[in-house]
C-alpha cells in the first residue's frame, strides 16, 4: 500500500492510472477508521481495479465550538485497517486549503433541512472538500455511507449539478452487536452515555415496526420515536424528522419508502442515525 500526501501526487498518480485504463474506487473519510469504513472499503474492492482511501479532517464542516480539533485521530490503526482491506493508496493530505483560498461550493436546497437546520455551514464544507478530493482522486466510482443519508444526497446533488464524471454508491448502516450505528464520534461516549444512545437505534426499529402494521401518519411515527426517546434523559432530541429519501423533502402522508432520520445530543455529543422505511 503506497501512502499519499501531497494533492499534486495523489492527481499525477490517478491519472496516471487513467490513462492506463484504471477503474479508480475511492473511499473519502476523516479517519478514526471502524468496521463501517472497512465495509466501505469492500463495497469498493471489487467495483475498481485501484482503491484510494482518503484520511482527512476537513476544518470547514466543522463550525467554530464544534469538535474540530478534538476530533479523534489513530492514523496508524487506520493504516493498518486499509493495509488488511487491499487499499492500494491511502491518501493523507496536511491540509487541502491554500492560504488564500477563496472558492467554496454550496448546494443549496437538500443541504437546508435535517442538520442543515442545526449546522448551516456544514454541507458546504462537505461539497467543498467532495469536489476537491474527487478532483484529487479521479474516482470511477466513490462509496459513501448511508448513515450520513442527507450528506449522500447532498454530493449526488452536487456531483449531477457539476456534470462530474463519477458514480455515486451507496454502503448500508453498519452497526454494533447492540445496534448502535457506528461512528468515529462513539468514541466521545461513556459506558452509561453509550448505553442511553441505544434509544436511537430502538426507536427506528420500533417505527419501523409500526410502518410495516401498515401506520402511514408520519406525525404518528415521528411521535412515537420523539415519546420512546424521552424516557432517556441523557438525550436530547435535535430533530426526527420523516422525509423521502431521494429529494429530503417532508413527508406527511407516506407511501411506499420513506426516510426517518434522528439527530441527538447524548451528553455533549451529537449522533446522527436512520431508517429507510419500506413496506416489503
Ligand atoms: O463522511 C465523512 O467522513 C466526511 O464528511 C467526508 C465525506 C469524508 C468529507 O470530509
Amino acid at each position: 500500500m503506497q501512502q499519499i500526501e501531497e494533492p499534486e501526487s495523489m492527481q499525477a498518480v490517478a491519472l496516471g492510472w487513467r490513462a492506463q485504463g484504471f477503474r479508480i474506487g475511492f473511499v473519502p473519510t476523516m479517519g478514526y477508521l471502524h468496521e463501517g469504513h472497512a465495509s466501505l472499503m469492500r463495497l469498493a474492492r471489487p467495483l475498481c481495479d485501484k482503491l484510494v482511501v482518503s484520511i482527512y479532517v476537513n476544518p470547514t464542516q466543522f463550525a467554530p465550538g464544534e469538535d474540530f480539533t478534538t476530533y479523534p485521530r489513530s492514523v496508524e490503526r487506520d493504516r493498518v485497517i486499509c493495509e488488511t482491506e487491499g487499499v492500494d493508496v491511502v491518501f493523507l493530505p496536511t491540509n487541502l486549503y491554500a492560504p488564500n483560498h477563496s472558492v467554496r461550493v454550496q448546494e443549496l436546497s437538500l443541504s437546508k433541512g435535517l442538520c442543515g437546520r442545526s449546522r448551516p455551514t456544514h454541507f458546504d464544507g462537505v461539497a467543498t472538500i467532495v469536489v476537491k478530493l474527487l478532483n484529487l482522486v479521479q474516482p470511477t466510482v466513490a462509496v459513501f455511507g448511508q448513515k450520513d443519508a442527507q450528506q449522500a444526497q447532498v454530493i449526488r446533488k452536487v456531483v449531477a449539478d457539476l456534470h462530474m464524471p463519477v458514480d455515486i454508491v451507496l454502503g448500508p448502516i453498519h452497526r454494533d452487536h447492540d445496534g448502535l450505528a457506528m461512528s468515529s464520534r462513539n468514541t466521545y461516549l461513556s459506558a452509561y452515555e453509550r448505553s442511553s444512545a441505544l434509544i436511537l437505534s430502538r426507536s427506528l426499529e420500533k417505527a419501523d415496526a409500526l410502518f410495516r402494521a401498515g401506520e402511514r401518519n408520519a406525525g404518528m411515527i415521528r411521535s412515537l420515536v420523539l415519546s420512546e426517546i424521552d424516557r432517556v434523559p441523557e438525550v436530547r432530541v435535535d430533530y426526527v424528522d420523516i422525509v423521502d429519501p431521494d429529494t429530503l423533502a417532508a413527508q406527511e402522508t407516506l407511501g411506499d419508502v420513506a426516510l426517518l432520520a434522528i439527530a441527538a445530543y447524548v451528553g455533549r455529543t451529537r449522533l446522527i442515525d436512520n431508517r429507510v422505511l419500506r413496506s416489503e
